[in-house]
């Protein structure tokens, strides 16, 4: 199939566009590179040894989306694009809803104007809120701490009543856990703007010696050691869901927790990390990050059994590439 990947020079749309042209499909890429680079395409051009068409764009921009549905003829749509950063969002929350919003009804509009039926979205495991873990497709969305989780709750609302108006399109909403690690090439991985949000780029730049130490927000909450527990899943097996959330499409709504399954504490990452390293992360326990919940982690059992997938990679094997990606990576 002649996949339309936007956000694709990203962490999970690049590793994503690796995994769609390994399993034979043609991949068209649009992303307006606001966090990420031109040099992504070629990257996954090297990888795969197969040509990718690239157009910077910015999908809120509807005459520039619709332009590459009248010249390509395109199979489905996987939607990448949008502002993901939570404390950001916090700070600035009209442009998240704003382009978070507009990007995915843009590029609905496109699919529906042009017979484009398949479409996968790009979710989040903080849709859940505050249920409790393990978190379930079937679970009831509660409030999330901030704007980017609101758009993805809103996205995926938006998402389903358009179904309901269109019964032949095919949707999947998949709602990610915590990616790490990145391609055994380092071409592509994990590349943040700035100081990183998240744990694990923040743990590979205090091994590297970039920062002093790193910072564990909280030790007491009502997690199996006091610091914050998630189901950290590697970017790959994260690109495989979607491409078997892809094949498997039929007309309707369906939703998938991509996840392990396996909640993970902060401390039991960082002794993950030193150990399959041989590397030592110097920490220091400090206040609660705001917005921050005690566990999160999946009920994976859905995607196995609907698309005959499961993440195959280990935390050993997260925090080597992690770590592999960041002593490799040529910015
Ligand atoms: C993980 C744990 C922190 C940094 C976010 C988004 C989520 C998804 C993944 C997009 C928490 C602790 C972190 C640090 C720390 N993104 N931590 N020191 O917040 O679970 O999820 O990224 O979909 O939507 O919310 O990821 O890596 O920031 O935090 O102690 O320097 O590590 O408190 O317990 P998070 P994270």
């Amino acid at each position: 199939m002649r996949i339309l990947v936007t956000g694709g020079t990203g962490f999970i749309g690049s590793h994503t566009c690796v995994a769609l042209l390994e399993a034979g499909h043609s991949v068209i890429i649009v992303d307006n590179l606001s966090n990420s680079k031109r040099e992504v395409v070629s990257y996954i051009e090297q990888i795969t040894g197969q040509t990718v068409l690239f157009y910077e764009l910015d999908v809120t921009d509807a005459v520039a989306v619709e332009a590459i549905f009248v010249k390509h003829d395109i199979d489905g749509v996987v939607h990448f694009a949008g502002l993901k950063a939570v404390g950001e969002s916090v700070e600035k929350p009209l442009i998240y809803y704003k382009n978070n919003l507009l990007s995915t009804m843009v590029v609905a509009e496109a699919c529906i104007k042009y017979g484009v039926e398949r479409f996968v979205f790009s979710s989040s495991a903080t849709v859940y809120g505050n249920n409790l873990v393990p978190f379930e497709e079937s679970m009831p969305l509660l409030p999330t701490t901030n704007p980017y989780g609101e758009t993805k709750a809103m996205n995926e609302r938006i998402l389903t009543d358009i179904v309901k108006a269109n019964p032949n399109l095919a949707v999947s909403l998949l709602r990610y856990f915590n990616p790490v690690g990145a391609h055994e090439s380092c071409l592509i991985g994990e590349v943040p703007n700035g100081i990183p949000n998240n744990l694990m780029p923040y743990m590979t730049k205090v091994a590297k010696g970039e920062f002093a130490q790193l910072r564990v927000f909280g030790d007491d909450y009502p997690t199996v050691d006091g610091t914050g527990v998630r189901d950290y899943i590697h970017v790959v097996d994260l690109a495989e869901g979607h491409v078997a959330a892809l094949e498997k499409l039929t007309a309707g709504v369906h939703v998938y927790n991509l996840g392990t399954g396996c909640g993970t504490s902060v401390l039991e990452l960082v002794k993950a990390f030193e150990e399959a390293n041989a590397i030592q992360v110097p920490y220091e326990i400090v206040a609660r990050r705001p917005g921050d919940i005690a566990s999160c982690y999946a009920d994976s059992t859905k995607a196995k059994k609907e698309l005959g997938w499961v993440a195959k990679r280990d935390i050993v094997a997260m925090c080597r590439d992690s770590w592999k990606f960041e002593k490799e990576y040529i910015d």
